[in-house]
């Protein structure tokens, strides 16, 4: 299923795989593994309209013009904590992209997202911005992430994330019309605590083995 602004990635690799990860009795390492092996299925489907170009090179038969990629390399942003089980595989089909972090916090309480760290590549206006977070829940920690990356100069950004909600959907699309979402799934809904339904309950935990 796709639109402008929510593309669902419905190969079915992606979709087994996902079955799998959501399995609350799926253990920590197969979790982390499912993860990086999907995060690159998706990243096949983000950059799919990356910029090209042709340089030449010399086969061992003849001279030709080859296609190659364009412009600066990309930045690949991860939203903390659970924002690096994504960028691993990302990162590893996209060796050369810059990486950055944006440190937000959900107050349980509130639902709102707290900064605590923020260092992203330079020359953000000039690259295309992958922000990675698995879970677009209530959309309130993806928005202000969005925030600050516009304000440190980024114009083309896109939010790659595992599971979607429509909550979160509609807030980012509310927010932030210009950029739009690849993911996965999108799921039913939330319930009353943030969580999406029957989502894959806290990423970050199930990915690091915490709680
Ligand atoms: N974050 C998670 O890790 N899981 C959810 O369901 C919602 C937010």
């Amino acid at each position: 299923m796709s639109d402008q602004h929510l593309t669902v990635v419905d190969h079915p690799l992606v979709q087994h795989k996902l079955t799998i990860m959501r399995d609350k009795d799926t253990p920590t390492a197969v979790f982390r593994q499912l993860l990086r092996e999907i995060s690159q299925l998706l990243a096949y489907e983000v950059t799919r309209n990356l910029a090209m170009t042709t340089k030449q090179v010399e086969t061992p038969m003849e001279v030709m013009d080859a296609p190659t990629l364009d412009g600066k390399k990309l930045a690949l942003i991860s939203i903390l904590r659970a924002g690096n089980g994504l960028l691993d595989g990302v990162l590893e089909l996209i060796p050369s992209a810059r990486v950055g972090f944006v440190g937000l916090y959900r107050d349980e309480e509130t639902l709102q997202p707290v900064q605590y760290y923020f260092k992203v590549p330079e020359g953000l206006d000039d690259r295309l911005v992958i922000a990675v977070d698995p879970m677009l829940a209530t959309g309130n920690s993806s928005v202000a992430a969005i925030d600050l990356l516009k304000d440190a100069g980024a114009t083309n950004i896109i939010f790659l994330c595992l599971l979607a909600s429509p909550e979160g959907v509609a807030r980012m699309k509310e927010a932030h019309p210009d950029v739009p979402i690849v993911t996965a799934s999108l799921d039913a809904g939330l319930n009353e605590l943030g969580y999406i339904m029957p989502g894959l309950g806290d990423a970050g935990d199930r990915m690091f083995g915490t709680k």
